[in-house]
């Protein structure tokens, strides 16, 4: 079966072409291609969703055929139509969805609406088979949840973020110390340089028995930190924040993974999310679970981010599981612990 799986939620236009045989455990990537607007928005220190919208109308048809070109295939060979439709930026959201509406019923193809976070979990699928039930972590620029999965398409929200998400964290962070958005990347190469114990930080987990997070209070702990440095005239070491914070968030996590994974009798961990291309976190959970005999699944550093093959995967199973959407389909800016596809 052929895919062709579209991702407009945020600031990374992404269309893929993916094969994948019903009933199997096997995909091939034909092509995952991406128009990335960071630099549209890094001038202003974060993703603007109006300029967003924009350029997701800008780039989505010309990528589409990229995608089908370098796929070898036509739009006629394609099988099945599939798009993020929640949570996201709606405006952004819904470029991708109506694209992907039009070419289904231009080309009298099925379509599938997919959520998000379902689809950065799939990331996994695509590099190999993940037992279930598993524990799913996935920590993004919007999103930060730890999820129970019985199967590929049945989640259940185990904890979340209250606040900020992990990657929204790094980048606030980030730009306060005059990074250039977004700053994951940057701050992951300046924690390398640091020393991890320069300073005692808020943990960013909760402390009253569920297995959420809330980076907020961390957030304004280093921001106030930076703030009175500067008024003071200090020189704050920014390699030794970015280790410090790094190590912070890393501790929480496992923390928090630990407890969920043991507290359920489950071995198999799948993490995911721009914030998975983390080496000091991937490196956490490596020695975690090499440690506690937990299998680890995290997606290679190409398919961490916001991509369209991670979507083509997500939809397989749903679509496999009897999953179909009409004509009505529409974005949800929100999906709360609806996990349910359309
Ligand atoms: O999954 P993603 O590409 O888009 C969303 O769905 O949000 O994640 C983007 C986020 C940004 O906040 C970025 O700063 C963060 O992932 N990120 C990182 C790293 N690389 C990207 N955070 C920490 N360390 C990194 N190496
Ligand atoms: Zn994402």
């Amino acid at each position: 079966m052929l895919y062709l799986s579209i991702e407009s939620s945020c600031d990374e236009t992404a269309v893929a072409v993916v094969e994948s045989p019903d009933g199997k455990d096997e995909f091939r990537i034909l092509s995952n291609v991406i128009a990335s607007q960071v630099d549209v928005h890094a001038k202003f220190g974060g993703v603007v969703p109006e300029i967003a919208s924009r350029a997701h109308i800008e780039a989505i048809s010309s990528l589409a055929y990229k995608a089908l070109a370098d796929a070898g295939v036509t739009p006629e060979q394609i099988d099945r139509v599939a798009v993020t439709t929640e949570p996201g930026l709606i405006g952004a959201l819904l470029v991708g969805v109506n694209f992907a509406k039009g070419f289904a019923y231009s080309f009298g193809k099925p379509l599938l609406g997919v959520n998000h976070i379902k689809g950065h979990v799939a990331a996994n699928y695509l590099c190999g088979k993940v037992q279930t039930p598993f524990i799913a972590f996935v920590a993004s620029g919007g999103h930060t949840s730890i999820i129970k999965a019985s199967s590929y398409t049945d989640f259940e929200t185990a904890g979340r973020t209250l606040d900020d998400a992990m990657g929204e964290a790094f980048d606030k962070i980030g730009r306060r110390m005059g990074l250039c958005y977004p700053c994951g990347a940057e701050m992951d190469r300046l924690a390398s340089k640091g020393d991890p114990n320069a300073f005692k930080l808020p943990a960013v987990h909760m402390k009253d028995g569920s297995y959420n997070f809330s980076l907020s209070g961390l957030k304004t702990y280093i921001i106030n930190l930076l703030n009175t440095a500067e008024m003071k005239g200090e020189q704050i070491n920014r390699e030794d924040v970015c280790a410090s914070l790094t190590k912070n968030i890393c501790d929480s996590v496992v923390y928090q993974l630990d407890r969920v994974l043991k507290e359920n009798g489950i071995k198999t961990l799948a993490a995911a999310g721009g914030v998975l291309a983390n080496s000091h976190l991937r490196k956490a959970l490596t020695d975690y679970c090499g440690k506690n005999g937990v299998t680890l699944h995290v997606p290679p550093l190409s398919l961490c981010g916001d991509n369209g093959a991670m979507i083509a995967a997500a939809a397989k199973y749903e679509y496999e599981a009897g999953a179909r959407s009409d004509m009505s389909l529409d974005g949800k800016p929100s999906s709360k612990d609806d996990w349910k596809s359309y």
